[in-house]
């Protein structure tokens, strides 16, 4: 890999970030998260963009200042193009095009799907990166899907939700016990004290690879509303129970289908990646299945796992090399197919 330096840029949803990579080494990884949406229980797209809007200058010269470098060794600008919230994307796309034109260097457009997929391509991400083809199980708060990667650029969809992904059952189900949003860091945490066997709750009946996360948030909605009717304090009261017990249903659900396609495809080269793969639980079942199915498991570091500029300077890296630059007339786009 080249040594290049190329600056990223990632604001598809409610995260501003910005980062440095030289070759696939990242020299900075600066993100500004915005509290406003918890008062909302969500992010609200408006608020999002503007928020964008503040964080984005001070958010890029951070990085710069960080990673120890002069402007002038920048070689390319990356920046999310899609898929996201299109205010928020018109944001980091606008201001990565009239920095790359000031700087007079190449601008190179970023699925941010793929982004999450090839995280695991950077330095530090793992000891060794996973060798094509591997299936990468990819959990965000907007999308759950199996990807075949076969190349860094060939990735094939082969299994996805038909309704919420998995981090947006975390965040509904969280709103239900009235948690922050977003939920399903809390229920990570609330979960390590709870019993994952306490309640039971509805698993789909899916085809093939696909998946469906509206039936158990509907479950846990119906269960919720009869206990409270007995007792007012049901879910305070178990509220370590109930989050272990919804964490470890969704986490069932997601590795039902992975090990499905994993035998299956005869595949043993299996990563996670997005939002949902920092959660403990998961990761630890991933171990699981290391050793009880001979896996060679690929598990974000944790700055990895929710949305971060690192990952996007990353394909920028890649796509630097192979010379792919994108136009100056491009827009963002807030469906981007992989
Ligand atoms: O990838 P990401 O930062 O943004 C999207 O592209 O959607 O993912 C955010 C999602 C949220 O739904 C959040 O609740 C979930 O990832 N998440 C988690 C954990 N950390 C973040 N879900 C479960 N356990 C966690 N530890
Ligand atoms: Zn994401």
């Amino acid at each position: 890999m080249s040594d290049s330096i190329i600056l990223g840029i990632e604001s598809s949803c409610d995260d501003t970030s910005a980062a440095i990579i030289k070759g696939n080494c990242i020299l900075s990884n600066i993100a500004a998260n915005q509290a406003i949406h918890k008062e909302y229980g969500g992010v609200v797209p408006e608020l999002a963009s503007r928020a964008h809007q503040q964080n984005i200058i001070p958010v890029v010269e951070k990085s710069i200042t960080k990673a120890n470098i002069q402007q002038n060794a920048i070689s390319a600008i990356g920046f999310t193009r899609g898929p996201g919230l299109l205010g928020s994307l018109l944001v980091g796309t606008s201001f990565a095009k009239s920095l790359a034109m000031s700087l007079n260097v190449p601008l190179i457009e970023v699925n941010h799907l793929q982004a999450h997929i090839l995280a695991h391509f950077i330095e530090d991400a793992n000891p060794m990166p996973p060798q094509f083809p591997f299936l990468c199980l990819t959990v965000s708060g907007g999308h759950t899907m199996i990807v075949l990667v076969k190349d860094y650029f060939d990735m094939e969809i082969i299994g996805k939700t038909i309704d919420d992904a998995a981090g947006e059952a975390f965040d509904k189900i969280g709103k239900i016990f009235d948690l922050d949003y977003p939920a399903g860091p809390i229920i990570d945490r609330l979960a390590k004290e709870g019993n994952p066997d306490a309640f039971t709750f509805n698993k789909p009946r899916m085809e093939n690879y696909d998946y469906s996360f509206s039936g158990i948030k509907t479950s846990v909605l119906y269960f919720i509303q009869k206990e409270v009717r007995k007792n007012p304090d049901f879910i305070k009261e178990n509220l370590n129970d109930l989050c272990a017990s919804v964490q470890r249903t969704i986490i069932e659900i997601l590795m039902a289908k992975l090990e499905k396609a994993a035998k299956e495809l005869n595949i043993k080269e299996v990563a996670i990646a997005g939002g949902v793969s920092a959660n403990s639980a998961l990761r630890k079942v991933m171990q699981d299945y290391h050793e009880k199915s001979g896996w060679n498991i690929y598990i974000p570091k944790f700055e990895y796992t929710t949305d971060n500029a690192a990952m996007i300077a990353m394909v920028a890296q890649l796509k630097y090399e192979r010379g792919e630059f994108t136009d100056m007339k491009t827009s963002a786009t807030a469906k981007y197919d992989l």
